[in-house]
C-alpha cells in the first residue's frame, strides 16, 4: 500500500519494490523510448490497484458453474483523463486493467519560459459526475498543468477526482494540494526539487519527449 506522506497529507507515495524497480529503469537515461513507453503503462497499471481501492462497489448475486455466489461489482462509471502527451502512456496502463473505463483527453503544453500551461484540447465525457475520475500525468513539476487539468474536470462537473503521477516535486505537491485539498495525489516518488528550467531533480527528463523520441 502507498504510505501517506508526513509533510503532505493528500500525498501517498508508493513504496512497493516492483513499482520502485520499474521507476528506476524509467529514470535511467539509457532506457529506449520504446521501453520507456512500456514502463510508463506498466507502472500506471500497478498503481491503479490502490487508486481504485475506495471505489464505490455493491454486492451482486451470480451463478458459478457450481452454484450461487455473492460477488463484488464496481458500480460507478469510471473515467481516466490523461494530460497529453505523456499522460497517454499512463492511460494505456490503466485501461489494460480497467478496459471499461471511459477516456477524457486533456491537451496541455507548458511554455518553456513562463512554465505556464496552455490548453489545446478538452474532450471529456459530459457526465463526469457519474463516477470517479482518475487524472493521469507522469510529472508533477510546478503543478500548473495538474492544477489546470483538475480545474477543467471540476468545471465540467466532476465530483470525485484522484490524481495519479509517477514523479512529483515538492513545489508541485504544495501548489496542487493548496488548490485542491480534497484531491488525493498518488505518486511513485517525491523527488528533491525543481531546477531553474522547471525540471524535476533527479526526475526522469521530459516524459513526453522520452515517450515519443522527440528530444
Ligand atoms: C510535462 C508533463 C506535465 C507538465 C508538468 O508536459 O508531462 O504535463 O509538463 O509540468 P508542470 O507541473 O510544471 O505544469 P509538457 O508540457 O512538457 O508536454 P508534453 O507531455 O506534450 O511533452
Amino acid at each position: 500500500m502507498p504510505t501517506p506522506h508526513p509533510q503532505f497529507p493528500t500525498l501517498q507515495v508508493f513504496d512497493h519494490p516492483l513499482i520502485q524497480h520499474k521507476l528506476t529503469y524509467l529514470r535511467d537515461r539509457q532506457t529506449s523510448f520504446r521501453a520507456f513507453r512500456a514502463l510508463i503503462a506498466q507502472i500506471a497499471g500497478l498503481m491503479v490497484y490502490e487508486v481504485t481501492r475506495t471505489f464505490p462497489a455493491e454486492q451482486i448475486e451470480i451463478e458459478t458453474p457450481m452454484g450461487r455466489h455473492r460477488g463484488t461489482k464496481i458500480t460507478a462509471s469510471i473515467t481516466v483523463c490523461p494530460v497529453l502527451r505523456a499522460g497517454l502512456g499512463m492511460a494505456e496502463g490503466v485501461l489494460d486493467v480497467m478496459p471499461e473505463a471511459r477516456v477524457g483527453h486533456i491537451g496541455l503544453f507548458r511554455d518553456e519560459k513562463t512554465l505556464l500551461p496552455t490548453q489545446y484540447l478538452s474532450k471529456l465525457p459530459r457526465d463526469l459526475d457519474a463516477g470517479p475520475v482518475i487524472l493521469v500525468d507522469p510529472m508533477l513539476a510546478t503543478g500548473g498543468s495538474a492544477a489546470k487539468a483538475a480545474q477543467m474536470l471540476f468545471d465540467q462537473g466532476a465530483k470525485d477526482v484522484r490524481f495519479l503521477c509517477l514523479v512529483a516535486a515538492p513545489e508541485g505537491v504544495t501548489r496542487f494540494s493548496d488548490e485542491f485539498p480534497k484531491v488525493p495525489i498518488y505518486a511513485g516518488a517525491l523527488d528533491d526539487r525543481l531546477n531553474d528550467q522547471g525540471f524535476i531533480l533527479p526526475g526522469l527528463g521530459d516524459a513526453g519527449d522520452r515517450m515519443y523520441g522527440t528530444q
